[in-house]
């Protein structure tokens, strides 16, 4: 029952597009969270119903349901991406507001930041993503917001081009403050293409500040399952192989995984140190207590992680 559902949303998302199907599973993530009372939710994403496929019926199914669904189907999940986005979204505004002048959004796929963070003017955005994937986003998009000064699209395939160069050529002022976001994208990239994006973003940071936030999949979704979520998970092997399949089957396998230390070393490699890593196990009372929705430890959901690296310049 539980795999028929996925199944079926699967073959909606690719029926349609080739490229963007966990693009479009991570904006249903955010739509159905928009659903909920202002009150009862962590994040506000009011354009995801343009990237999701039967926005109608899912408003009439509503969100408390949905959350429950997918509870049944893999629990913490749901909570995990949107953990996510609120960690990132947080991260960006607090990096902006500090003075952080200029905002790489790298594989952007339906991320709305740009529009819905209320960043301020004088921060200029670039959006990266494969150029058929960008196409698409500007045409759901609302018409005012598909042309906007202040984002500049940058079409760039991460296994086969240079980043550096792609960002140059479209305007990136190295001379400026910036910070650079990697969400849900490690996993989908060989770790050549991975470490090359990074050193990428080292040489283009020489001059000034970065902020770099990398989501990435821990090896031991293989090696041992249970360590990827809370104690007391029901199935870990099960849920996995559910996702692995899931992912695969929308043309996106998950071919990169990382232990921290991987991360870390690769990171340091080229300028950058961590300063933060967490996981839904972290972030579960800080989002979800004060909306009354904290998840019990047998629903957490903690095989990807969210890592915040720096590289500042020294001013001698
Ligand atoms: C799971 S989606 C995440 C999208 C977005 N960051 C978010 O969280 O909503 C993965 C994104 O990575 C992009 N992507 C995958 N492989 C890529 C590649 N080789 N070069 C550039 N982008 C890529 C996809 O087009 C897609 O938009």
């Amino acid at each position: 029952m539980n795999s028929k559902v996925l199944d079926a949303s699967i073959d909606i998302a690719k029926s349609s597009f080739k490229k963007d199907g966990t693009a479009q599973g991570v904006a249903k993530q955010r739509m159905i969270e928009t659903l909920a009372k202002p009150e009862n939710r962590v994040i506000n994403d009011p354009y995801a119903e343009n990237f999701t496929q039967g926005s109608g019926f899912l408003k009439l199914i509503g969100h408390k349901t949905l959350v429950w669904i997918t509870k049944k189907i893999v629990p913490g999940f749901h909570e995990h991406m949107v953990s996510r986005t609120k960690f990132i979204d947080d991260l960006v505004k607090d990096s902006v507001n500090g003075g952080t002048e200029q905002y790489v959004i790298l594989g952007a796929g339906y991320d709305t930041r740009a529009h819905r963070l209320d960043l301020r003017n004088a921060t200029k955005v670039f959006e990266v993503d494969q150029a058929d994937v960008q196409k698409r986003k500007r045409s759901m998009l609302p018409k005012e917001l598909s042309n906007l000064e202040n984002i500049t699209y940058v079409d760039v395939d991460f296994n086969h081009q240079s980043l550096k160069d792609r960002l140059l050529e479209a305007g990136f002022d190295q001379s400026k403050s910036t910070v650079f976001t990697l969400e849900g994208v490690s996993q989908y990239v060989t770790k050549k293409a991975l470490e090359k994006t990074i050193k990428d973003l080292s040489e283009l940071s020489q001059k000034a500040n970065a902020i770099f936030y990398i989501s990435y999949v821990n090896d031991l979704i293989h090696k041992n399952p249970k360590a990827c979520f809370g104690k007391g998970y029901l199935n870990p092997e099960k849920k996995i192989d559910l996702i692995l399949k899931g992912v695969a089957k929308v043309g996106e396998p998950w071919i990169s995984l990382y232990k921290e230390k991987e991360i870390e070393k690769m990171l340091f490699k080229y300028g950058f140190s961590l300063r933060d890593n967490k996981t839904l196990s972290d972030l579960n009372s800080l989002y979800f207590s004060p909306v009354g929705r904290e998840l019990d430890e047998n629903q957490i959901f903690n095989l990807e992680h969210s890592a915040v690296a720096e590289k500042l310049v020294i001013v001698s």
